[in-house]
């Protein structure tokens, strides 16, 4: 099958008829063996594993994954490119859109667009969900939903920002196509992010774990660097916006005082991308509660906490919009609909909800 050949064409990700080069680096040495394995190689291995993994699936990952070289190398010129700042306009949700955000959401309207497996795509920066193809014959079919720039304030300073996305399966019985995208989030196939940091970072669960890649600039490929990763406990850290605690409901705020007595440490990127990907790595607990301005939050269901939360339960951690409400059972209603978030490590997040 064809992957490689459109990926090929951007001149990145090897040859996906080895799906797995184990090489010898130090023949009679006593060195080890090292494996390399691309994002590309892997999708193709999960692939075989897989039935519901099939080719056009592996499709839209490879779409997924070209867009997130095209927006990395975006972000890293943005600068010298005169891309920084805002457009003057307000995205549907009422918030300032950059112009990074509307390069990034074209960016991957026009990959996703191009795979015959896409049968809706949603952005969190576009008011409707674009219906691509409603016809199922011959042929499964995904809802791909994203954020395609997280954390977007962050741009000017040069701070942490990322692509979230959530794929679904396309039920074609839906009377509206658009019904078919509200499914809870446990029933999503896929979900991912990638973060634009001091490196770019690409963070995959097809629901049998998570897996890390690290963009390998000299090549132009994912490297998968992780298998099956697992938040570590014990981690005494919240990340939250305490500008906001004083509009907080009272459980946070007494949460926040426990913590504070018994050595917790903060940090707070800004930007959940950065923020999720160091819980991920180190424990420790990430929250966006309701607040006076947003009741429900500011965290959009499905664009941030449901691929989030599958990511997080994936690697073993916790996701809840508050006491017994997991965060993947919720029915959405709406699409661009906002929810409390607290996730992190299993422990961390419970000492959260003891308090709530
Ligand atoms: P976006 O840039 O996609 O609108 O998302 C920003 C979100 C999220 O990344 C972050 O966790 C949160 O906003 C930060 O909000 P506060 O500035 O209110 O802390
Ligand atoms: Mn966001
Ligand atoms: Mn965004």
């Amino acid at each position: 099958m064809g992957l490689l050949d459109h990926d090929g064409a951007l001149g990145c990700e090897g040859d996906f008829s080895d799906m797995e080069n184990a090489i010898d680096m130090g023949a009679g040495t006593g060195r080890e063996e090292v494996r390399i394995m691309t994002l590309q190689s892997h999708i193709l291995a999960e692939q075989g594993e897989h039935a519901q993994a099939g080719g056009t699936f592996s499709w839209i990952l490879s779409a997924l994954s070209i867009s997130a070289k095209i927006i990395s190398d975006k972000v890293r010129r943005a600068r010298l490119e005169n891309v920084l700042g805002s457009v003057g306009a307000e995205n549907v949700q009422g918030e300032v859109q950059q112009k990074l955000d509307v390069l990034a959401n074209d960016v991957l309207m026009k990959t996703l667009g191009g795979r015959e497996g896409v049968a809706i795509v949603a952005s969190e920066e576009n008011e409707e969900p674009i219906i691509l193809r409603s016809d199922t014959r011959g042929v499964p079919r995904y809802c791909v939903l994203f954020d395609p720039l997280d954390g977007s304030s962050n741009l000017d300073v040069c701070g942490g920002v990322g692509t979230i996305f959530s794929i679904l399966a396309y039920d074609g019985r839906a009377t509206r196509a658009q019904d078919s995208l509200l499914q809870p989030g446990a029933r999503q196939i896929a979900a991912g992010y990638v973060l634009y940091g001091s490196s770019t970072i690409f963070v995959l669960t097809l629901g049998n774990g998570v897996d890390l890649f690290v963009l390998d600039p000299g090549i132009g490929a994912f490297m998968r660097v992780e298998r099956h990763l697992r938040i570590p406990a014990g981690n005494k850290t919240y990340s939250v916006n305490e500008g906001n605690r004083r509009s907080f409901p009272e459980g946070y705020r007494r949460f926040l005082d426990w913590a504070q007595e018994n050595g917790y440490s903060s940090r707070y990127a800004g930007a959940m991308v950065a923020d999720v990907h160091r819980i991920l790595l180190k424990g420790g607990v990430f929250l966006y509660p309701p607040t006076q301005k947003a009741p429900q939050g500011k965290l959009r269901l499905m664009y941030e906490a449901n691929p989030m939360a599958m990511i997080i339960e994936q690697a073993g951690g916790k996701t809840v919009a508050g006491p017994g409400r997991r965060i993947l059972d919720i029915e959405p209603t709406a699409i661009h609909q906002r929810t409390p978030v607290i996730l992190g490590a299993a422990d961390q997040v419970d000492a959260v909800l003891a308090h709530l």
